[in-house]
Formats: structure tokens, C-alpha cells, sequence
């Protein structure tokens, strides 16, 4: 689908039907949550990714104070994606609670307490450098977008393979098909303002091979991003998956072809984190964040 204006990608977006609506998590079988085993190991997986889904108010603030968040058409859009993505990580934790994991009453508030003091600074930095910039970093607040949503939706596809809990699946794919509508908003509007000019994409493709890193990592301990990766997509094809349908699609935009970051990060984390540290790291990572200790 071909867009001509961000406009344009915004009215397709508010035509896109919400999935995890009330009567949806009403009608889910959470009774039944306890009936399949769930193995430990994907518990503190579980609880990284309702974590990075909550913290989307934060990144949302953030982003009010650049010009990216003051253009009409995408706060627009970020108001219905902050409500969205806040929806997911309730529905996690809920299906933790369900799975016998009991969780803080305020977890939300202890995970927005939890963010890492560096992040606030380089935060800071970020917003002054691209007020700095104007509209021309518009472009790369998309496209980063776009591979954080592509990736968010790979995970949540391997965690519904590998983990195989009826439950957990329909949550998991009610979630697939919302990040779905996010990433084709946000690699649509990338692909408008970075079509626009050479120095957008020049700025796009340094900040990404400069920056990336997996989402949530840098707002949450690196230790629980690289667990996540890790047990996610060390096994077969997971660093292959992530270059297909991540780094591959984001090279389609604008001034990214031939990138290979988001893989080679990727593939850094599994080679670094072997299955064998996982089953150890699980035992302390579910302890620890159950008792927000973090
Ligand atoms: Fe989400
Ligand atoms: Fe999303």
C-alpha cells in the first residue's frame, strides 16, 4: 500500500479495528492459564516485555518534547499507540498472575522507578540534539520506530512458538496483529520523510548503525534485554528470522540500503549469551523482578 502523505498513513491507521479490545481479555480463558506448563526460563522474558509495552508512556513524553511528537499527524498517532502498547504489558502481567506469578500491586509505578539513571541522561541529550535538527530527525524517530516495532513482533512470534501455551497464544497474537498496524504506520511515515532529503537519510542510517540496540535496553537493565534476545532467538533460525523480516525490510527505506545492524547486534547477543547461562540466569532474573528489586 502506497502512501502520499503522513496524513494519508494516519487515516489508514484509524481505520485499523483494536484487537485486545475489553470483551476480548474478558473472554479469555484464564482459568485455564494454570492447565499447561509454562517453562521458567520464559518468565523473565515475559516480564522484560511488559516492561518495555508500560514504559511507552515514558518514551511518549519524550518524544512531545521534539519536533517529531509536535507534528499533528504523528502525536495523533502516538496517542491511540500509547494506549495500545500500555494495553499489552497489562495483559502480560495479568497472564503472568494467572501462570501463578504473583507480581507487585504497583508494578507499573516500580517499573518506571526501575529506569536506568543513565537512560535519563542520554534521554536529555538526545531530545536537545534533535530539537537541534528540526524535522529533518523526523525520519529517523520512524525508522527507528519501524525496527523496534518489526522486532517487538518477531519476539512475541518466537515466544508464542517456543513457549506453546494455548493461553499465551491468543494473547500473543492479538498483540502480533496491533504491532502489525504500528510497524506499517511507522515504516510508511519513515519512508515519506526520508524520501524527502539526503541529509534526513544520512543522519537516519549513522544514528541507527551508531545507536541501536534492542528495544527497551538502555530504559531497562542491558542484562534483561540480552536474556530476552537471547532466549528468544539464540536457537535455530532466530538470528535468520530477525534478518529476513527486520533488517531486510527496514533496508527497503530510504538511504538504508545494505544495512546490517539490527542482525549483527542481534546475532552478537546470542553468540555472546549461549543457552547453557540461560537456565542459571532465569532462577535469579524471575526473583529479582518479581521482587522489583532491580
Ligand atoms: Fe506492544
Ligand atoms: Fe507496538
Amino acid at each position: 500500500m502506497a502512501f502520499e502523505t503522513n496524513k494519508d498513513v494516519l487515516e489508514w491507521y484509524e481505520k485499523q479495528d483494536r484487537t485486545l479490545t475489553n470483551e476480548f481479555i474478558d473472554g479469555l480463558p484464564w482459568h485455564t492459564v494454570k492447565d499447561t506448563p509454562l517453562d521458567p526460563k520464559f518468565i523473565p522474558v515475559l516480564l522484560y516485555m511488559r516492561d518495555v509495552e508500560v514504559l511507552t508512556d515514558m518514551y511518549h513524553r519524550e518524544l512531545q518534547r521534539t519536533p517529531t511528537g509536535r507534528d499533528p499527524v504523528i502525536s495523533k498517532f502516538m496517542e491511540r499507540w500509547g494506549i495500545e502498547e500500555i494495553t499489552h504489558g497489562q495483559v502480560i502481567n495479568r497472564f503472568l498472575n494467572e501462570a501463578g506469578y504473583e507480581t507487585p500491586e504497583d508494578w507499573q509505578n516500580q517499573t518506571h522507578r526501575n529506569v536506568t539513571k543513565t537512560y535519563h541522561t542520554y534521554t536529555y541529550l538526545l531530545t536537545t540534539l534533535t530539537n537541534l535538527l528540526g524535522s529533518r530527525f523526523t525520519g529517523t524517530h520512524m525508522a527507528f520506530g519501524a525496527i523496534h516495532e518489526m522486532s517487538t513482533a518477531q519476539a512475541y512470534r518466537r515466544m508464542k512458538e517456543l513457549a506453546n501455551h494455548p493461553v499465551l497464544s491468543m494473547i500473543l497474537e492479538g498483540i502480533i496483529r496491533e504491532e502489525a498496524a504500528h510497524t506499517h504506520f511507522y515504516w510508511s511515515v519513515a519512508k515519506l520523510e526520508l524520501q524527502k532529503s539526503t541529509t534526513a537519510q544520512k543522519i537516519a542510517r549513522k544514528v541507527i548503525e551508531t545507536f541501536y540496540v534492542p528495544v527497551g535496553q538502555g530504559s531497562l537493565a542491558k542484562k534483561r534485554a540480552e536474556y530476552s534476545v537471547a532466549t528468544l532467538f539464540s536457537g535455530e533460525g532466530g538470528v535468520d528470522q530477525i534478518d529476513r523480516t527486520v533488517t531486510q525490510r527496514a533496508r527497503q527505506l530510504p538511504g538504508l540500503a545494505g544495512l546490517t545492524k539490527v542482525t549483527t547486534r542481534i546475532g552478537g547477543i546470542c553468540e555472546k549469551f549461549r543457552p547453557s547461562k540461560i537456565a542459571a540466569a532465569a532462577a535469579l532474573l524471575i526473583s529479582v523482578n518479581l521482587h522489583a528489586i532491580l
